[in-house]
């Protein structure tokens, strides 16, 4: 009995020394000491021997049970350091990896214009007026002067929401002048950007979707030359001193006269390149004097006041600026041309 004790004593010693992981090693416990286990088995079969033989054979398998005890728990925590170092190894940061950098974006290019048009007419004191993109066909027309025949007012051109034509997408922001003079007596002072809708066909420089801002100005006195030190000043903050503006006759409804008014090229200084068609000049927008009868509109006495307005398009300033030669960049929301702002 004592040779059985003996064989697995050096048996158990072996494996455990060889075992790799902790799994392994609990099967082992459960093998030898286990409630089943080998010497557990033994232990029974103490009453089968001789009762002199008893006493030193159950004390020889207790040591034995005892030892192997000792040498499960000695390589139980040699493998657990070792799973423990694996396992810190596997998830260990590196702190040598890229970090991942969260993208921060930015304001589209014409709101960043937007932004810099308002703080230069902010600093002569004008403040943002605002209207709604559906408007009436009298704020958009009728109250501008524009007579009914006016080629403007055509379905081909104008976006209308309702079968009377009550209520169209606004063609311009000039109905914002309306709306301003309305709820307010003068002196005015405003500008008002926003989006503009017409049944344009697309192209490099045609969107059905565009943006404009307005400026109107009204005071007791007003004239053409007020107007063109406004828009002279304002070019020489937006595009540089060297900016020279003119005006040339035209006609709008609502302004009498009526001017077309262009930024000298800022690519060739007025020298004549192809940006500016050889002549010089970049036409920028419209602009003229408050026509009397839209004051009558909006209960204004044309004999007490005057007053200037004029139209910017805010796609062909960013244009102009950067050198963009297609408008649709500004709207396609591709990240290669947005990056570059
Ligand atoms: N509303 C005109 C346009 O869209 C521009 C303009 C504004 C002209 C104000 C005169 C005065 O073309």
């Amino acid at each position: 009995m004592n040779d059985k004790l003996a064989i697995i004593g050096t048996e158990a010693e072996e494996k455990i020394s060889g075992c790799r992981s902790l799994a392994e090693l609990e099967a082992l416990r459960v093998l030898y000491l286990g409630r089943k286990g080998e010497l557990t088995e033994l232990l029974k079969s103490v009453s089968s021997l001789p009762s002199e033989e008893r006493p030193s054979f159950g004390a020889a398998t207790n040591r034995l049970k005892a030892r192997i005890g000792e040498l499960l728990d000695a390589r139980k925590s040699a493998l657990s350091a070792v799973e423990l170092e694996s396992r810190h190894s596997q998830e260990a940061l590196d702190f040598t990896l890229p970090g991942r950098q969260s993208f921060a974006g930015h304001r589209h290019p014409l709101s960043q214009l937007l932004e810099e048009i308002s703080d230069i007419f902010h600093g002569m004191g004008f403040s943002v007026a605002e209207g709604p993109d559906v408007e009436t066909s009298w704020n958009n027309f009728d109250a501008l002067n524009t007579p009914q025949n006016h080629p403007s007012r055509d379905m081909q051109d104008t976006f209308y929401l309702n079968n009377d034509q009550s209520l169209l997408l606004r063609t311009h922001t000039s109905p914002v002048q309306i709306r301003t003079m309305l709820s307010q007596k003068p002196p005015v002072r405003i500008i008002a950007p926003g989006r503009c809708y017409r049944r344009d066909a697309i192209d490099a420089s045609h969107m059905p979707v565009f943006q404009q801002c307005e400026g109107l100005y009204v005071d007791k006195k007003a004239s053409l030359a007020d107007l063109k030190g406004i828009l002279n000043y304002f070019a020489h903050q937006l595009l540089g001193e060297k900016i020279k503006i003119r005006f040339r006759p035209h006609f709008f409804p609502f302004t009498e006269p009526s001017v077309e008014y262009d930024f000298s090229c800022l690519f060739c200084g007025g020298q004549g390149c192809r940006v500016c068609k050889q002549s010089g000049w970049l036409e920028i927008s419209g602009a003229g004097m408050v026509d009397p009868n839209v004051f009558k509109n909006v209960g204004y006495d044309p004999e007490t006041c005057q007053g200037f307005a004029w139209g910017l398009g805010l796609e062909r300033v960013a244009m102009l600026r950067y050198g963009i030669n297609d408008i649709r960049l500004f709207y396609q929301g591709d990240m290669r041309f947005l990056k570059q702002f």
